[in-house]
């Protein structure tokens, strides 16, 4: 056979074989075909549907959506999953991938699916009604993403749906009614949305319900009876709803809750006396933050399932009787803020039974009228306890040593209580400390030396006892502190000079009315960040230290009631901060200074010493309710007319003779002098007019004045060596300035180019009102003539070594990242530019990112990653150090307030500063909107509280 015939004789015997399998195969073959297009069909449309899904999802940093190409089958994406059979897909699952974009509604075409969980990403928009479509859908997860609008109504028809979690989101509007055909449903979790229009009676008509968590929105309205028909039910959270009424009696009959919140209400009502009962299961019982009154049943011994109890801030009385002595999961119990008390002096019997409760970790009972001493017992508490708080209530005796047994504390309060004894040396023990209060009690003796062993304490308030003897030194050794208060006890001694090497000192540091000598030692000058000084009425003597200066952030100082002499030092004069100051009774001498006009003072006291001379009439000293200055030699003179002080007798000794004479002179002269004023006006300004625009002084006057001649030897003649780069605008120098050695960059300006002044004048506003350490500081700028007689333009700022200057620096580049894009095309400066600016440095603060950070690039820029997590993850995006510190109020009542009022108080200005940097200028914040914003931040900052947050002197 030749090879020709060979092959065909395969062929064909293959051709054969195949004809006969086809035969064979016939009656399946048309069933199959069917299926086979019916499916691919339908397989085509899912993948339409996921193409369509990935093609909305505008943001994808972990790239995950990149395997969702053509390389592979749609079921072996990522987050992907198939049936088996039919290969239709069932599971979507793509959580925590930082996704961003909105829902394509091609979604409700995946007929099959079960599953949809997208939780933990950024993905806005509304939910799509077509979800309404995917009838077997079981499970729909779409918690913590940016989702708006309405829950739409459609998802009744997902008649199989066991699992609703949209809580996190930007949710708005009612639970639709048509959710009473849910009958499959198990777990509502709608928390943490903008929620309204009540909770509604039909969920009780869902009675596989076993979890609902609908807590953080603004449903308001009463707990619907109807809840007590969920017999499934374990986890109730309904807090923070404005909620009113009282909880229907029924809900306590859910035998089967584990789980029961309803914090941060308007609920009144006493609580069943039988709960403990009742509620078998019972693992956390919180209603904090309500108007509950009526006592703590006593069966709540009974729940030995219970971790967490929080009572606190409502209305609760009577004695504390609770038997803790079965409840050995306890971890938190939190009574504060309430009116629990008898009267009857056992009422502290109670720490007894808390001995097996080995996991406990808070107790709190503060601000009520709890009486009694502290029993021994203490020393049986659990070795994990963190949180001890007894402050406010009146609680007598001694502090037992054994209080040194509980290691693990974080926070020791036992502020305004009765406390009496010594402080014991035991409680340097306590190395886990971080906040300790026993202000306002009768302590006596001396502070104990082992204090200085507490080395993570951040506030230490022995305030208003009766401590005797010196300060330890070795509270130098607390070099976490930021508060410090001593003030209102019978120390003598002089202060150790160790206290003043506390560099992270910067709430307060209070000595007042105590019995110190000696003089304020110069290292005071560490205390950089101190915001508060107060030595008030003690012995203290010598002149006020030079080195106060160094203390850049004081706000308030209070040196009065001691024996300080000498002048009021210049160097004050940098205290930019500076809002209070009382130097009253003292020994003072010399003039007024008038830099004190400068000041951005609020209240100054300079009353009863010698100061003599005229008193300034500028900043607080116009405002005579502001300033004191009685009691002082009567040498003091002028000031403004309200002090009626004598007028300042000035050289000219005939003034008074020939005053009538100037009652005449004076209207004349004024008329002159106004004409002349006005018509050289007219003239410099028909000058300067067609060459440029009257140029306004930008320079403060604290600002360095330099000439060109100084800037012209600065630089040697502005000489190659110095060039650090040119651009079209102008040319940048290296130098140095003579006056006082800093090394500076001088940008000076091509003033034959078109716009080059205006941009210095934008230049110069833009950067005049800012100051922040992370900003290329303008040391000042110098507009005059050079030698040859040409207008000369130059800034100056302070040279920044391998910093933005060299890298980049011609136009505005010095402030890159801050100056409105608008500048850079060369606009006008405007109002809204500084907005923009202000903008972004707001954020920079609250971020502590430099909108300069490596991390932007292109669109993506420090605005944009503050607005994506405005959307919902602000606290994400806020500098760890201004919210990791610790709140503490001794009034708890507001603890959790201040917490909340934080959060808010960075929300908004988070908020504030996206919208101060918006790109078109005209969409920017208006600035008085701005102010009325930051204003309202302010209050909530201002919530009055007692303890260690630091009370103001009105
Ligand atoms: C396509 O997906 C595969 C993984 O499925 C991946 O390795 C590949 O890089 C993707 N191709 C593109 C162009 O993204
Ligand atoms: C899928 O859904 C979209 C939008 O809901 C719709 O426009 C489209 O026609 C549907 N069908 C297919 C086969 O994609
Ligand atoms: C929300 O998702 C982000 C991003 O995955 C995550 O960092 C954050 O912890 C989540 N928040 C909550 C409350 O789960
Ligand atoms: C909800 O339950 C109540 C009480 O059982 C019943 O009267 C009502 O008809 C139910 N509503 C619906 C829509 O099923
Ligand atoms: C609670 O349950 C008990 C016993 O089952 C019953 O007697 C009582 O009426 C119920 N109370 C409410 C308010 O449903």
């Amino acid at each position: 056979m030749s090879a020709g015939s060979f092959y065909y004789s395969l062929c064909f015997q293959s051709l054969f074989l195949f004809c006969i399998t086809l035969i064979l195969l016939v009656p399946f073959a048309s069933f199959t075909a069917t299926i086979i297009t019916r499916n691919s069909v339908q397989n085509e449309r899912d993948e339409v549907a996921l193409t369509a899904f990935k093609s909305k999802i505008v943001y994808d940093p972990q790239g995950v959506l990149s395997s969702w190409n053509e390389s592979r089958h749609f079921c072996e994406w990522e987050g992907i999953k198939c049936g088996r059979r039919h290969r239709r897909v069932t599971v979507v699952h793509l959580t925590s991938k930082g996704l961003s974009g909105s829902l394509s509604p091609y979604l409700g075409n995946l007929s099959f699916l079960r599953k949809l969980i997208l939780y933990n990403n950024s993905i806005q928009g509304e939910i799509p009604r077509e979800f309404g479509r995917l009838f077997r859908l079981k499970s729909l997860s779409l918690f913590n993403n940016s989702f708006i609008g309405e829950i739409p109504a459609n998802l009744s028809h997902c008649s199989r749906l066991k699992i609703l979690s949209i809580g996190h989101n930007k949710l708005v509007g009612k639970i639709p009614p048509e959710f009473v055909s849910l009958h499959k449903l198990k777990e509502l979790g709608l928390h943490r949305n903008n929620l309204t229009g009540g909770i509604p009676h039909i969920l009780g008509n869902l009675t596989s319900l076993e979890v609902i968590s609908i807590s953080y929105n603004a449903f308001g309205g009463n707990i619907p009876d109807s809840l007590g028909r969920l017999r499934k039910l374990w986890f109730l959270s309904l807090s923070a709803n404005n909620l009113m009424g009282t909880v229907p009696p029924s809900l306590y009959n859910l035998s089967l809750l584990s789980t029961f919140s309803v914090s941060q209400n308007q609920l009144h009502g006493v609580l069943p006396s039988n709960l403990g009962l009742t509620l078998p299961n019972l693992q956390s019982f919180l209603i904090s933050f309500n108007l509950f009154s009526g006592s703590i049943p006593i069966s709540l011994s009974n729940a030995s399932k219970v971790e967490l109890v929080d009572m606190s801030v409502n209305y609760l009385s009577g004695k504390l009787s609770i038997d803790f002595g079965g409840m050995q999961h306890l971890v938190k119990v939190m009574v504060h803020t309430n009116n629990l008390g008898s009267g009857e002096i056992d009422e502290m019997k109670f720490i007894n039974s808390l001995a097996n409760c080995s996991n406990l970790g808070t107790l709190s009972i503060a601000a009520n009228r709890i009486r009694g001493v502290l029993p021994n017992s203490i020393a049986n508490l659990s070795t994990k306890l963190q949180y001890l708080e007894l402050a406010e209530n009146q609680l007598y005796g001694s502090i037992s040593p054994v209080i040194g047994n509980l290691v693990s504390l974080n926070i020791l309060d036992m502020f305004k209580n009765q406390f009496t004894g010594t402080i014991p040396i035991e409680i340097g023990k306590l190395q886990n400390l971080h906040v300790m209060s026993l202000g306002n009690n009768q302590l006596s003796g001396e502070i104990p030396v082992s204090l200085g062993n507490l080395s993570l304490l951040t506030k230490l308030n022995l305030q208003n006892n009766k401590l005797s003897g010196v300060i330890p030194s070795s509270l130098g050794n607390l070099k976490q502190l930021s508060l410090l208060n001593l003030s209102q006890n019978d120390l003598s001694g002089t202060i150790p000079e160790q206290i003043f090497n506390m560099p992270f000192l910067s709430i307060s540091l209070n000595f007042a009315q105590n019995h110190l000598i000696g003089s304020i030692p110069s290292t005071i000058g560490s205390l950089k960040i101190l915001s508060e000084f107060d030595v008030s009425d003690n012995n203290l003597s010598g002149k006020i230290p030079n080195e106060i200066s160094l203390c850049s952030n004081l706000e308030y100082l209070y040196l009065e009631g001691n024996f300080f002499h000498g002048a009021i030092p210049q160097s004050l004069s940098p205290l930019r901060g500076i809002r209070q100051l009382d130097l009253s009774r003292n020994n003072l001498s010399g003039q007024i200074p008038k830099f004190l006009e400068t000041l951005p003072l609020e209240k100054l006291n300079l009353s009863f010493n010698g100061f003599e001379g005229e008193v300034p009439m500028k900043g607080i000293f116009t405002n005579a309710s502001a300033i004191s200055i009685v009691g002082n030699d009567i040498k003091l003179c002028g000031g403004i007319a309200k002090l009626q002080l004598p007028k300042c007798l000035n050289n000219d000794p005939k003034k008074d003779k020939v005053s009538s004479l100037f009652k005449i002179l004076i209207p004349t002269a004024s008329v002159v002098l106004g004409l002349i004023m006005i018509s050289s006006f007219i003239f410099c300004w028909l000058k300067k007019r067609g060459k440029e625009q009257v140029f306004e002084s930008l320079l403060e006057k604290s600002l360095l004045k330099v000439s060109y001649e100084m800037l012209l030897k600065g630089t040697d003649g502005f000489s190659p060596t110095h060039f650090v780069g040119a651009g079209s605008i102008g040319s940048v120098y290296k130098g140095i300035l003579d006056q006082n050695g800093a090394i500076i960059a001088v940008k000076v300006l091509n003033l034959q180019h078109q716009g080059a002044s205006k941009s210095f004048m934008a230049e110069c506003k833009a950067l005049r009102n800012i100051r922040h350490r992370n900003i290329v500081k303008v040391i000042t700028s110098c507009s005059s003539i050079d030698f040859q007689g040409n207008d000369f333009k130059a800034i100056v700022y302070e040279f920044m070594v391998n910093g933005s200057l060299e890298n980049c620096s011609i136009g505005v580049k010095g402030t890159i990242g801050y100056a409105a894009p608008e500048y850079g095309l060369g606009n006008e400066i405007s109002t809204n530019g500084d907005v923009y600016s202000f903008g972004i440095l707001l954020l920079e603060i609250v971020t502590r990112k430099k909108p300069t950070d490596v991390m932007f690039k292109g669109d993506f820029n420090l605005h944009s990653f503050a607005r994506m997590a405005l959307l919902d993850r602000v606290m994400d995006i806020v500098d760890p150090m201004l919210i990791n510190e610790e709140i503490v109020a001794t009034n708890h009542r507001m603890r959790q307030a201040l917490y909340d009022s934080r959060e808010e108080c960075l929300i908004s200005m988070v908020r504030i500063g996206v919208a101060c940097s918006v790109e078109s200028p005209q969409d920017r914040m208006n600035i008085s909107r701005v102010v009325h914003e930051l204003q309202s931040v302010r209050k909530l900052l201002l919530q009055p509280t007692t303890g260690l947050n630091v009370q103001r002197r009105q």
